[in-house]
């Protein structure tokens, strides 16, 4: 059965912790959704991890679109969220509610997510009213990273850490069904984990959350920029795609590959014909 809103509340109130990866491509998707995540967040680290921009901020609908079509397609098990890039939710309720329904009816994800800060609660009203399951995002915001002046822990002080508490409470009073707690102290994120009905989901908020969220590319080792303090590097997929194309090409300037066996045959009289009619090389 595929997870939906009320599988992964049921989850949270059962103490089962939440499994969430990051996903961008059919091919990742589909292994994340066979290995029995529980779901995928098309992250606008897309922009990043994927098109090699140096932050989120050039992630536009198009191209999430286009990633959460793939993705969704791959999963018949996994809750697929959409994240919403950034200028797709600043100007308005209505210019919000459009580019939500984008996801729903062009790429058939199961919920979005956006950055949602106090300014957003009206809009987060809005889509969760349309009958779309939205995911709130509070702590660390990469698209703020303008006047944030870099990707910085949020909450270690009195203000920022009240900032994360009450924007927390304010998303599931506007009706989010989970949210995701990025670079935020691991108490912090503890404490109000256990302040809300809603799941949390840690992408670097600790173990105290209800889930687990982080960025496939890093638990591959295939995003060699830069690696989180938080995230954990469970494969060195990057070497081992180096040393297979290497391989692939000494094969293939040495005549190693192809083999026979990666080769179509054809009758003798059939090519005995064509030297006949246009000649022996
Ligand atoms: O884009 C993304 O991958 C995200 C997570 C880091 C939460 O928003």
């Amino acid at each position: 059965m595929k997870h939906n809103v009320k599988t992964i509340q049921n989850m949270r109130d059962n103490q089962e912790i939440i499994t969430m990866l990051t996903a961008y491509d059919y091919p990742t998707a589909k292994k994340v959704n066979d290995a029995g995540i529980d779901m995928i967040l098309v992250g606008d680290s897309c922009a990043m991890v994927v098109h090699g921009h140096p932050n989120t901020l050039t992630a536009t609908m198009d191209m999430m679109v286009l990633h959460c079509g793939s993705v969704a397609r791959a999963c018949d098990r996994t809750m697929v969220i959409a994240d919403m890039p950034f200028g797709s939710f600043q100007y308005g309720v209505e210019e919000t509610m459009r580019n939500a329904a984008r996801f729903v009816t062009e790429a058939a994800v199961d919920g979005v997510k956006f950055e949602a800060t106090h300014n957003h609660i009206e809009k987060t009203k809005a889509v969760v009213e349309m009958g779309i399951a939205v995911v709130g995002h509070v702590g660390l915001h990469p698209q703020a990273i303008g006047a944030l002046g870099g990707l910085k822990v949020q909450g270690k002080d009195v203000a920022t850490a009240r900032k994360v508490v009450s924007e927390s409470l304010a998303l599931q009073e506007a009706g989010v069904f989970a949210i995701i707690f990025e670079a935020v102290p691991a108490k912090l994120a503890a404490y109000v984990t256990q302040k809300l009905r809603v799941p949390t989901i840690s992408i670097g908020g600790g173990p105290g959350c209800s889930g687990q969220l982080l960025v496939t590319p890093d638990v591959l080792g295939l995003f060699d920029r830069f690696t989180p303090s938080f995230a954990k590097k469970y494969q060195d997929m990057g070497t081992l795609m180096l040393n297979t194309f290497k391989q692939y090409a000494e094969e293939v300037r040495t005549g190693v590959f192809p083999g026979e066996e990666h080769s179509y045959k054809m009758s003798d009289e059939v090519l005995e014909t064509i030297e006949q009619e246009f000649g022996k090389i």
